[in-house]
């Protein structure tokens, strides 16, 4: 074990006891074990080369290439599971493992109609086995296209982690994300905003009255963000975790006779 946690620590792991305990715990041979910390010496991601990342307390099976979920986008998750309604409809766009949905359906007791979607092949792949097991449906393309149209104007919580990095800022991001994740994951074009701005315009159509978008965002970027959801006629509410370091939009479709007061509530961890 020692020898593990000196070539992962040289290799610039700082956890490197809690990584090699966790290479050994789910390597099945010996040969395994040592391919698995090649791989991670080498700078693959820990959950790449363990083939899961622990997300809300599950363990998510993430492949090579494919977005790792992020600890603190179980506050988008919260914040859904808070406002999804009995037996709700629950849409998760840019699914990356698949992480969202199969995490709101497990944090409830009632039955979610749970539907995921992503453009990459290789996330598609990996979510049919995390949403699988939720009793979700996957589907494969741009956005909302490759959703059936029976969801239009039936959806009670709609879920889009979409990418969100300015392009120019993709460069600084720490080579785990840059090298490993697919681009397609990460790049939010010129102010990171494009894909936000495609999933928001469109949630109006596929929201029920009354149903919910969230979306996680940066400091920087959530003053633009609450002006887009706005300007497509959602009224928007901004939730922060310090715990998390997190930022959540939500935008509500107005429901008749709503009087659509905007908001911040902040969560104090
Ligand atoms: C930041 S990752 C988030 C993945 C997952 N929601 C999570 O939080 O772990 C963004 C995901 O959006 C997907 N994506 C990017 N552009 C897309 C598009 N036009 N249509 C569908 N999915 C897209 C990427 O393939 C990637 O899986």
């Amino acid at each position: 074990m020692s020898v593990i946690v000196t070539r992962l620590r040289a290799a610039g792991c700082v956890f490197a006891e809690d990584e090699a305990d966790l290479l050994v715990s789910t390597a099945r041979t010996p040969a395994d074990l040592a391919a698995m910390v090649d791989r991670r010496a080498a700078g693959l991601p820990l959950e790449h080369v363990l083939g899961w990342a622990e997300f809300c307390g599950l363990r998510i099976a993430v492949d090579a290439g494919v977005f790792v979920p992020r600890r603190r986008t179980e506050f988008l998750v919260r914040e859904a599971a808070a406002l999804a309604g009995p037996r709700a409809v629950v849409v998760d766009l840019c699914c990356g493992s698949g992480a969202l949905g199969a995490a709101l359906v497990a944090s409830r007791r009632d039955q979610v109609e749970l539907h995921a979607a992503d453009i990459d092949p290789a996330a598609v792949r990996c979510a049919r086995r995390n949403v699988a097991a939720a009793g979700g449906q996957v589907y494969e393309g741009d956005l909302y296209e490759p959703l059936p149209a029976a969801l239009r104007g039936r959806v009670d919580v709609l879920l889009a982690n979409v990418p969100y990095v300015p392009t120019e800022e993709i460069g600084l991001l720490p080579p785990e994300a840059r090298i490993h994740e697919a681009r397609v994951a990460l790049d939010g074009g010129a102010d990171g905003l494009d894909v936000l701005r495609r999933v928001t315009a469109a949630a109006p159509l596929w929201l029920a009255p009354g149903g919910h978008l969230l979306v996680e965002t940066s400091e920087r970027q959530v003053s633009r963000t609450v002006e887009t959801f706005a300007g497509d006629g959602l009224i928007p509410r901004v939730a922060v975790s310090d715990e998390l370091n997190a930022t959540v939009v939500i935008g509500t479709r107005p429901a008749p006779g709503d009087t659509g007061l905007a908001g911040l509530s902040r969560e104090v961890g």
